[in-house]
């Protein structure tokens, strides 16, 4: 499908396929958001205590009115924060990042998560899936959602196919006030697309309306995610927002964390060049020897000419995940460059890391298999009743 970010035909953005080499400050131009300022870091290390790595490497880079967001915490009005998954596959480590963003907020501020499972849109979008089995990737996915240690008594997951009967009633409002034109602008929508696609951007807009709807007062959103999901916030929940009486919700954006293949985000799409979190330990190892590099034909050549970090997943595993220490960090980026690390080295140091980060999230993983129920919200009266409350 086209879409209206790809007029400038250089790099696309969607949410359903990113390609090309991100411009990720002419992203913020195109879609009109806010880059995250030193005085917005300033207020949430004041009011955390901390900046989060993340914010401080500027992976969250971007935002739509995070600003206003900690104006009402700041006045004493909580917001919850609102995220989700297609399950269309394995998660991998990509996902993660805006999951492990959440944690930190939830923690942080206290919030609730509301967290939807598109299992109707993965099977819309896909040719191979069933629902049945987007249905149960759902579940699967959950497991590597709560293995990152969320607080079960604040956090509400749902797939939409389980939460119909709750979702349906804002979505409808949300698509009764969204014109076709304005989706097919937004999303690219052609005339062989299905309906169902059609409507589902209604679907997940809904649940930034749902805790406001189930609480019976307006609430604060924040969705953390990487930038692809923009559209849906940009095009129609914000749009939507003031004919239904609710606020606007924020947005804090990522970039997103490259393959191992050269340019491209990681993706379930291209699964030989992703780090799923059920891979074997020594896949993910194998994965990690065999990436891309940017490093030159040969050693005399990387030794003269340096390598070229920049362009490199190696070295930008490290700056999202697996190296924390700045000091470190830039010892790496500048050996590289100066062609005294060589790639065999640098990715020998790495695939260790990254391995012990699967092995212990998989063990984490197991454990979840028993409180999944603490965690999913079904349809039992529209109330927020967690599927082990119900079986007592
Ligand atoms: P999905 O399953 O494509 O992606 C889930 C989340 O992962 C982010 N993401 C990445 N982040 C960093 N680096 C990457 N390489 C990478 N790949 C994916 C996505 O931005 C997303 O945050 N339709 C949605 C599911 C959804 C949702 C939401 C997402 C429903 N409601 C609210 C965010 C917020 C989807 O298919 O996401």
């Amino acid at each position: 499908m086209a879409s209206d970010n790809t007029k400038n035909g250089e790099f696309v953005v969607t949410p359903w396929s990113v390609e090309g080499d991100v411009d990720y400050d002419k992203l913020v131009e195109r879609f009109g958001t806010s880059k995250i300022t030193s005085e917005l870091l300033q207020r949430f290390e004041r009011l955390t205590g901390e900046v989060h790595l993340f914010l401080r490497r500027k992976i969250f880079y971007s935002h739509r009115d995070l600003d206003w967001i900690l104006s009402r915490y700041e006045a004493g009005e909580k917001f919850f924060l609102y995220t989700g998954r297609g399950p269309s596959g394995g998660v991998h480590l990509g996902h993660l990042i805006p999951w492990i963003f959440t944690k930190y907020l939830q923690d942080k501020f206290g919030a609730e998560l509301y967290f939807q499972m598109t299992d109707d849109e993965k099977y819309y979008s896909s040719d191979k899936l069933s629902l049945e089995a987007t249905q149960q990737l759902a579940y699967d996915n959950t497991l590597d959602l709560i293995a990152l240690g969320f607080d079960p008594k604040k956090t509400f997951v749902f797939t939409d196919m389980g939460y119909t009967k709750t979702l349906y009633s804002i979505a409808a409002k949300v698509a009764k006030h969204t014109t076709f034109s304005t989706a097919k602008a937004v999303f690219g929508f052609e005339n062989s697309t299905n309906i169902g696609m059609v409507f589902f951007p209604a679907f997940q807009a809904a649940p930034c309306f749902l805790p406001s709807v189930l609480k019976g007062h307006n609430i604060p959103c924040l969705i953390p995610a990487a930038i692809d999901q923009d559209p849906y916030w940009r095009g129609i929940a914000r749009e939507v927002a003031p004919k239904l009486g609710f606020y606007k919700p924020a947005q804090i954006h990522s970039k997103f964390i490259p393959g191992l293949g050269q340019g491209g985000k990681m993706s379930a799409s291209q699964p030989e060049t992703a780090i799923f979190t059920t891979d074997p330990p020594k896949t993910v190892e194998k994965k990690i020897l065999s990436s891309f590099t940017g490093g030159r034909a040969t050693v005399e050549e990387q030794r003269k000419l340096g390598g070229q970090p920049d362009i490199c997943p190696v070295y930008h595993y490290y700056y999202f995940m697996f190296e924390e220490n700045e000091k470190n960090l830039l010892n790496i980026y500048d050996e590289c460059k100066s062609g005294k690390l060589l790639c065999g080295e640098c990715k020998g140091m790495l695939a260790p890391r990254v391995r012990k980060y699967i092995e212990e999230h998989q063990a984490r993983r197991e454990e979840t298999k028993g409180k999944i129920d603490d965690f999913i919200v079904e349809d039992i009266g529209g109330r927020l009743t967690k599927r082990s409350e119900r079986k007592q």
